[in-house]
């Protein structure tokens, strides 16, 4: 059976959930310097990937160059009930022209995420980008979490 993948344009850009375009070194690279995974191993990367629903942003290239990625997202997700967004970058040069924002619309309205009864992320100071499509601080005292392995 030839599935679709979900794919978004944007003049030179791309968004994908095309597993096969991912570029390891780029995602790691990121990861592994970001505040929230900082110094996470390479094997960790790429089996976190194994078990998710992951978003490239890629900038396409003209005359048969190689795209390059400049952006991620992972979304772990029953694609029914629960889904939880996590390791969100843009890289540093791309940041603040939207990139950002084309990826969150992109994550939001990919077809294996819809109808969803939670959808949960955690963020330190990119409340207003996640607001922007719906998310809002947990209200109540029901959300509870196990802290495990820092
Ligand atoms: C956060 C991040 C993914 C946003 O992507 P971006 O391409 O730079 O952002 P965009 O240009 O699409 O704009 C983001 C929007 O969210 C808003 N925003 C709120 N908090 C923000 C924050 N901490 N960083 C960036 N934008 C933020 C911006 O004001 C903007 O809204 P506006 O256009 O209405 O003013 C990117 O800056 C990044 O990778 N930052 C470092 C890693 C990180 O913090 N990731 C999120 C972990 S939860």
């Amino acid at each position: 059976v030839n599935v679709e993948i979900p794919t978004w344009r944007r003049g030179q850009f791309e968004v994908s959930s095309d597993p096969n375009r991912l570029d390891l070194d780029v995602v790691h690279g990121y990861l592994t310097r970001s505040y929230w995974a900082t110094g996470i191993t390479r094997d960790k990367v790429e089996r976190s990937l194994a078990g998710s629903l992951s978003f490239g942003v890629y900038q396409l290239a003209a005359h048969n160059a190689a795209e390059s990625q400049v952006g991620f997202a992972r979304v772990v997700s029953d694609h029914v009930t629960f889904a939880w967004l996590g390791d969100v970058f843009i890289l540093e040069e791309y940041q603040g022209r939207g990139l950002g924002k084309f990826l969150m619309e992109c994550v939001v309205a990919h077809p294996q995420l819809q109808g969803l009864r939670r959808f949960v992320l955690a963020t330190r100071d990119a409340h207003g980008l996640y607001a922007q499509f719906g998310f809002e601080p947990v209200p109540d005292g029901r959300f509870m979490w196990k802290k495990g392995d820092p």
